[in-house]
């Protein structure tokens, strides 16, 4: 293992009913609050009259922000930043997904910024204080309510980036599995694959002696795949929601990958495709990550056996370890697609003519993955194989 310090401030309020907690953790912070949401689905599932009214016994006064985009756009933490300074906002409630998050975390430390927040996003500036932050999830994915990242798209520059800051944790994120009953089909499978593409980008490090790192992450992926098709079919299950909730929070909480550093390089490799063409991230991530494993299986082909062994139950009598190690990646592919993904770049209408602008915007900052550093060529060559 490598050596590591181990810190996450968020409170995670975790259970049916726990939205109750927003009398208790509000207050703490003051009494103007930002409340940042999403496209109307919290105003459809009843959520909204819900956080209002709490919002309201406990005497909050409330500024809204509605309409934050799946794959979160600068424009709109521009609006967010004006609107807490403005409002003299105390603390900022965002009530969603991980988009709705995620643009929270930039409008919390813009607030408290003289400058632009896409510097940091740039890497021109670290962000020094940020607003707090609560969190009331209500899809499972991404991870963003335990942890300090956040992904935000520059329209005017097509640029789709991740950043994160020791300020950007939420104060507290309350996570109850009904509030994620009406994420439809598609959306329920994108947050599928987010979390197993989290837990793999842990899984393939170089770092030795990561044994109990390893079966966390093993177990997490047998876990997700045991619950997702009977989720599917069955998207009102408490039981499978709970679950599956719980797996994309542990998923990115930094427990995972403690002592070692994960790959990465699919997320980079993703970003760049829905940066140019506005695409689910998980969606991409399902056509992408069973590339980015057949272009890097010899790097450690240990580790892929053991993926498929130990995950997707292949059999290995009487093969060689590659073989075993691509009949795992197989394995995942089919997976994925038996619950409804996509496997194809052809499957959002994207051709090869912008794998040159997405290949330069993977390279942003150049060569990049812990496993394997990838160099422009690699990413060309992924991107290719997953038309
Ligand atoms: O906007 P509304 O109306 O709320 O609808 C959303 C949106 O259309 C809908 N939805 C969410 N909860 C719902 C619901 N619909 C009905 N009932 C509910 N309970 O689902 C759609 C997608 O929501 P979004 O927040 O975009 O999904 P997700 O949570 O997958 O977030 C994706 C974003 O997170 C970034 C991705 O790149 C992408 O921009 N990521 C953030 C990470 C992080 N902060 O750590 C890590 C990830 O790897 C990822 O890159
Ligand atoms: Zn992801």
């Amino acid at each position: 293992m490598r050596s590591f310090q181990f810190y996450n401030p968020t409170r995670l309020i975790f259970g049916k009913g726990q939205l109750e907690a927003l009398k208790t953790e509000v207050p703490k912070y003051g009494k103007r609050v930002l409340l940042v949401y999403g496209g109307g689905s919290i105003k459809r599932s009843g959520l909204y009259d819900q956080v209002i009214g709490l919002l309201k016994e406990v005497g909050a006064e409330v500024t809204e922000l509605a309409g934050v985009e799946p794959n979160p756009r600068l424009s709109t933490v521009h609006k967010g930043v004006d609107l807490c300074k403005t409002n003299n906002i105390d603390l900022i409630l965002a009530v969603g997904g991980g988009s709705v998050l995620d643009c929270a975390k930039a409008i919390a430390v813009g607030a408290k910024y003289d400058g632009d927040m896409w510097d940091f996003a740039q890497r021109k500036a670290v962000a020094q204080d940020a607003l707090p932050l609560g969190t009331v999830l209500t899809m499972a994915a991404t991870g963003s309510e335990m942890n300090s990242g956040s992904v935000i798209t520059n329209q005017d520059t097509q640029e789709k980036l991740g950043w994160g800051s020791a300020y950007s944790f939420p104060a507290f994120s309350i996570l109850d599995p009904v509030n994620t009953y009406t994420v439809p089909l598609d959306q329920t499978v994108y947050g599928m694959v987010d979390m197993m593409s989290h837990v793999l980008e842990h899984y393939f490090h170089l770092d030795a002696n990561t044994p109990v790192q390893l079966g966390f992450c093993e177990t997490i992926l047998r876990t997700v795949m045991d619950a997702a098709p009977r989720l599917v079919e069955d998207l009102e299950n408490y039981e499978l929601r709970e679950t599956i909730l719980y797996c994309g929070t542990m998923a990115l909480n930094g427990v995972l990958n403690m002592g070692l550093a994960g790959d990465w390089a699919t997320h980079n490799i993703e970003h760049a495709v829905s940066a140019v063409y506005d695409i689910p991230h998980g969606g991409g991530l399902a056509i992408l990550f069973p590339h980015w494993m057949k272009h890097n299986v010899d790097v450690n082909v240990d580790r892929f056996k053991r993926l498929a062994i130990n995950v997707f139950e292949v059999n290995p009598e009487g093969k060689s370890d590659k073989q075993i190690a691509e009949e795992g990646i197989d394995a995942l592919s089919k997976f994925w697609t038996s619950i409804g993904a996509p496997n194809r770049l052809a499957d959002y209408d994207i051709d090869d003519s912008q794998i040159e602008v997405m290949a330069d915007k993977a390279m942003l900052f150049g060569p990049f993955g812990n496993f394997k550093k990838l160099q422009r060529e690699d990413v060309v060559s992924i991107y290719k194989a997953s038309l």
